[in-house]
């Protein structure tokens, strides 16, 4: 696939995402995303300072559609909680929200590994991926009084086409259902692993 046809893919993504994330309140002007609660370090919302100016996201990482056995198989958009749950639990997620008007907290697809292992986006087919994902993703989200989703797939076995097209359905469906009211996705700086596919 050449240059200009990955640009345009890219685009496309990124326009999905913008309209899914249209909001209709005025964001504040600025806004901190922080990733949190990967690998277990024990880390809480109350250990990272809130600026009460900006609007402050809090993404729980990571929510992944693999199996946790110690040699992980992929499970086609069945999510599951990979973080922390100890120290970001439903009642901590509420309890930073209340206090901090300005909080919102989402939650973040991927990953660079699972259980020490490259984690790989791995998609049966478009149509089950975004059947299990929507299902699997709308009930953490309302377990957790979630607000958004954020995207951070690393590597990739399905090509660029199958991951815009499976991402691009499930924000679209969150966002239809009123689950989510905002998307982001991670930069990564080895365009090499989108590129060679
Ligand atoms: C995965 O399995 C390990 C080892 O059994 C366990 O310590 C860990 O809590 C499990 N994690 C999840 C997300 O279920
Ligand atoms: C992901 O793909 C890489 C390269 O093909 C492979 O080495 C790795 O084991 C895969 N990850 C998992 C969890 O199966």
């Amino acid at each position: 696939m050449g240059f200009s046809e990955l640009f345009i893919l890219l685009f496309t993504l990124h326009s999905l995402l913008a309209m899914a994330s249209r909001q209709p309140t005025a964001p504040k002007s600025y806004l901190f995303s922080e990733y949190i609660g990967a690998e277990d370090n024990n880390v809480k919302f109350s250990d990272v300072p809130i600026n009460p100016n900006v609007e402050f996201h809090y993404i729980l990482a990571f929510a992944i559609d693999y199996t946790n056995s110690s040699s992980p198989s992929p499970t086609n958009g069945e999510f599951k909680i990979f973080w922390d749950t100890h120290n970001l639990s439903p009642s901590q997620v509420s309890s930073i929200k209340t206090q901090h008007t300005n909080v919102k907290v989402a939650l973040s697809l991927g990953g660079d590994t699972v259980r020490g292992k490259t984690c790989n986006f791995t998609v049966s087919s478009v149509d089950s991926w975004v059947s299990n994902a929507v299902s699997s993703l709308t009930k953490i989200i309302q377990e957790y009084n979630l607000d958004g989703i954020d995207i951070d797939y690393e590597h990739f076995v399905s090509d660029q086409v199958t991951f815009v097209e499976c991402i691009g359905k499930l924000i679209t469906a969150l966002k239809n259902n009123g689950v989510i009211t905002f998307a982001s996705i991670a930069p990564f700086d080895d365009d090499d692993e989108v590129k060679k596919k």
